[in-house]
């Protein structure tokens, strides 16, 4: 579904504060691989990953949130945010969202909140909707967090997902501004495919797998990914849809300084990066050090190339991402002037 971003003035969203944060556990590959038939040769040449962060137990994605919410805040200069819109495939419960008891937390009673679901292409949709609602004036200043605890659903015996996933927090505030601002987000892609729904499940914890036939097995309790199949349609969807976000714009991948994907698979980000014929080292990746992080993957990724340094004022930077559902979305964005990044409570390693 194309979409464009209307540009009256100041109705554009504009990106003010930004932050990242993960929990402190750090587990290896090694670690991994002393209880799961693996090894750290066959994650990091199939994955790209060293090590990943693991919530503590009774950490739920709500604490994540609420983490990276407040270093986020604390960027940003600026009265507090009239929306909150947490993004996220493991909610702390299947009612009421996530994004209430976020905002209450962080001292925003009152602001709108709610959660928007998209598996890993979360953050993407969760921007376009925080983009719409500036644009149409319902919000003047949006937090926007992407958060997955994936460990609370990846059985820890599966060692295909075991391997891949981590837990983490991202976050952004997006003020109303002008369209050709730097910090300007726009000309989003946004697409789906239900079709292919089964790639990428938990088959129980909704409406559709009732108690009638008893608890739900193990396996239908946690999540489930046809991994080869997932990756084929990784690769050929975020090209495309980064290209038809490029197009949107009347821009070449040349005209890119940086490109922020999902982070699911470091061989997958290269091969989508050789599609468009960009440059490699234009393709900002963690992956190594964080894992698939879900909904939390691009601000992790955008917050630690910030705190790199690696992001200068006026950059191009295109953010891409693809997950479950299948959906799919990129988006445009210019670096701001200021940096909106603090140093982290916490690092990745
Ligand atoms: O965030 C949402 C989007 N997610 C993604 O984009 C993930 C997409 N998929 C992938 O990243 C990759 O498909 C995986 C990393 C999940 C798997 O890599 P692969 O290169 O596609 O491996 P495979 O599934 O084809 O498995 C190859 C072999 C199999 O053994 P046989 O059948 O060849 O004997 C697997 O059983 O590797 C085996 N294997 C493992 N071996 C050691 C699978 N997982 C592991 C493991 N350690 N952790």
């Amino acid at each position: 579904m194309p979409t464009t971003t209307p540009s009256p003035p100041g109705s554009a969203a504009v990106l003010c504060g930004l932050a990242g944060w993960v929990p402190p556990r750090v587990v290896t590959n090694d670690e991994l691989a002393a209880r799961l038939d693996t090894d750290d040769a066959w994650i990091r040449t199939r994955t790209g990953i060293r090590s990943r962060h693991v919530a503590g137990p009774g950490q739920a994605t709500s604490d994540l949130a609420v983490e990276s919410g407040r270093l986020a805040l604390r960027s940003a200069a600026g009265p507090p945010p009239d929306t909150v819109i947490v993004t996220t495939t493991t909610p702390d419960r299947p009612c009421p969202a996530t994004a209430p008891l976020v905002a209450f937390r962080l001292g925003l009673s009152g602001a709108a909140a709610f959660d928007v679901g998209a598996v890993c292409t979360g953050f993407v949709y969760g921007l376009a909707t925080a983009a719409g609602l500036i644009a149409c004036g319902t919000a003047r200043r949006v937090l926007l967090i992407g958060a997955d605890t994936y460990s609370t659903i990846v059985d820890p015996l599966d060692r295909a997902n075991a391997v891949i996933f981590g837990d983490g927090a991202g976050a952004v505030v997006l003020r109303a501004g002008e369209p050709d601002e730097p910090g300007a987000v726009g000309h989003f892609d946004l697409g789906s495919d239900g079709a292919h729904e089964d790639l990428i499940t938990v088959a129980a914890g909704g409406s559709r797998r009732r108690g009638t036939a008893g608890e739900p097995s193990r396996t239908e309790r946690h999540f489930a990914m046809r991994g080869k199949e997932v990756y084929r349609h990784a690769v050929t969807r975020m090209a495309t849809s980064a290209r038809a976000s490029l197009g949107q714009a009347g821009l070449q991948t040349a005209d890119l300084d940086h490109f922020v994907p999902h982070q699911a698979n470091l061989r997958i980000l290269h091969s989508v990066a050789d599609d468009l014929g960009l440059p490699r080292e234009r393709c900002v990746a963690n992956v190594d050090a964080v894992g698939n992080t879900g909904a939390a993957s691009i601000p992790l990724a955008l917050a630690d190339a910030a705190r790199r340094g690696c992001l200068q004022a006026g950059d191009r930077l295109l953010l891409t991402a693809f997950g479950g559902g299948l959906t799919w979305g990129s988006c445009l964005l210019t670096w701001p002037a200021h940096a909106p990044c603090p140093q982290p409570e916490r690092t990745t390693p």
